[in-house]
């Protein structure tokens, strides 16, 4: 019989040359089990999506009771399910006006995908504006925002009307105008390698929308669910977008997307015609008991998990000489070692030596700081530790 490891390099279609082939047989907090009992300290944790760490038992709960009573019932939008609801009633409580209705689909590029056509159908304006170095997802829409020609060059044609904008350039706000439908941003650039908004640049970037009539869409997908410290990374300097989009960590480990807006902008997209956007397992009752038993938890148990500690206890720890700069804020950082030869290798010796990183897909010379945020601090010190040791192993 062939291994698990055979039928992945035979069977299972790659996204690169380089997997980093780590096998796990079961998880558990911040941590990962492979067969031999080999641990890893999961540092990614799924790039923000498991927000408790693995296995949490709420989540697995909340999972098993809801199969138990159904599983799916009918395509998106027609049934009153309660999970569902109740973890839209949680999301709007702790939203500010105008984000009043969630509309739920499956994935990340799925809810860029919503966003981008409600601004087209609530404005009747065709041009989306994004920002160089930024990533909405994978489909032909969301990649067409994508802010590097390298990674989309080979499936055009792609979407007309996009214009991409340098992030933190205020002068570059001015093409923003009427023709524009919608600026589609995340409030702190992730895969940019952790890129913070200059001072005063999401207000102006508010302001100019507003004055255009164009609608500001953030892409919270990384950012959301306390990873910076507040609930959504908007918090941090209350600026509030048009259309909120999440993923990842909303479903808690489970698949699940949504676009939050105001109830007049999502209406639009339900007539005339009717059927604006339409998804059979957007919103599955699985996903959403997850995310709700999730985001309790979050809500609750947040504060004392004290992020800006542990951000301090990796800042202070991570103390490799040859780290140029530490980015980011709460536990979403990016260690950057100026050179994406070592970054690559150190990331690598990092999982052979137990913990796992990995880098971002517009800057490879720097390595994530994505973990649970439930790690404790004892485990914060051993990654420090390793990461330190994985980046001497890899001097020259
Ligand atoms: C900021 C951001 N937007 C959108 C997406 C796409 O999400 P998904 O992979 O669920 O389609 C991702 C995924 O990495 C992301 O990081």
């Amino acid at each position: 019989m062939l291994s698990d490891r055979q039928l992945f390099r035979q069977l299972i279609a790659k996204t690169s040359d380089t997997p980093l082939n780590i096998e796990v047989v079961h998880a558990s907090g911040s941590w990962m089990f492979g067969p031999d009992e080999k641990k890893y300290l999961d540092l990614v944790s799924g790039v923000s999506v498991s927000y408790l760490g693995h296995h949490d038992p709420d989540v697995v709960a909340a999972v098993k009771e809801q199969a138990d009573k159904y599983l799916h019932l009918m395509v998106y939008g027609e049934y009153v399910q309660h999970p569902q609801v109740r973890l839209a009633e949680l999301l709007v409580e702790h939203l500010p006006e105008p984000l009043s209705q969630v509309y739920f689909v499956n994935s990340g590029s799925e809810a860029i995908e919503g966003a981008m056509k409600l601004a087209k159908r609530f404005t009747g304006r065709t041009e989306i504006v994004a920002f160089r170095n930024a990533y909405h997802g994978s489909s032909q829409g969301a990649l067409s925002i994508m802010g590097g020609e390298y990674f989309k060059n080979a499936f055009r044609p792609l979407l007309p009307g996009i214009r991409l904008i340098d992030f933190n350039d205020f002068s570059q706000l001015e093409q923003i105008s009427r023709q524009s439908a919608c600026v589609v941003v995340e409030p702190i650039q992730g895969e940019a390698g952790i890129r913070l908004p200059a001072s005063g640049f999401l207000q102006a970037l508010r302001e100019k929308c507003t004055e255009e009539g164009a609608l500001l869409v953030f892409d919270e997908i990384q950012t959301a669910f306390a990873h910076t410290g507040p609930l959504f990374a908007f918090m941090h300097e209350q600026v509030v977008p048009d259309i909120l989009v999440l993923a990842k960590g909303l479903g808690c480990g489970m698949p699940l997307g949504a676009f939050i807006a105001s109830e007049p902008l999502l209406k639009s997209l339900a007539s005339d015609p009717p059927l604006g956007h339409i998804t059979t397992f957007g919103g599955h009752p699985v996903s959403c008991a997850a995310g709700l038993a999730g985001m309790k938890k979050l809500i609750a148990g947040v504060k004392s998990w004290n992020i800006p500690g542990k951000e301090a206890l990796f800042r202070k720890n991570l103390n490799h000489p040859s780290i140029r700069e530490i980015r980011g804020k709460g536990l979403f950082l990016a260690v950057d070692l100026g050179d994406s030869e070592r970054n690559i290798r150190t990331v690598f010796k990092a999982i052979e030596n137990g913990v796992v990183s990995d880098w971002f897909l517009f800057n490879d010379h720097s390595f994530r700081i994505s973990p649970p945020l439930t790690i404790s601090e004892e485990d914060i010190l051993l990654a420090c530790d390793i990461l330190n040791r994985s980046i001497e192993q890899t001097g020259k």
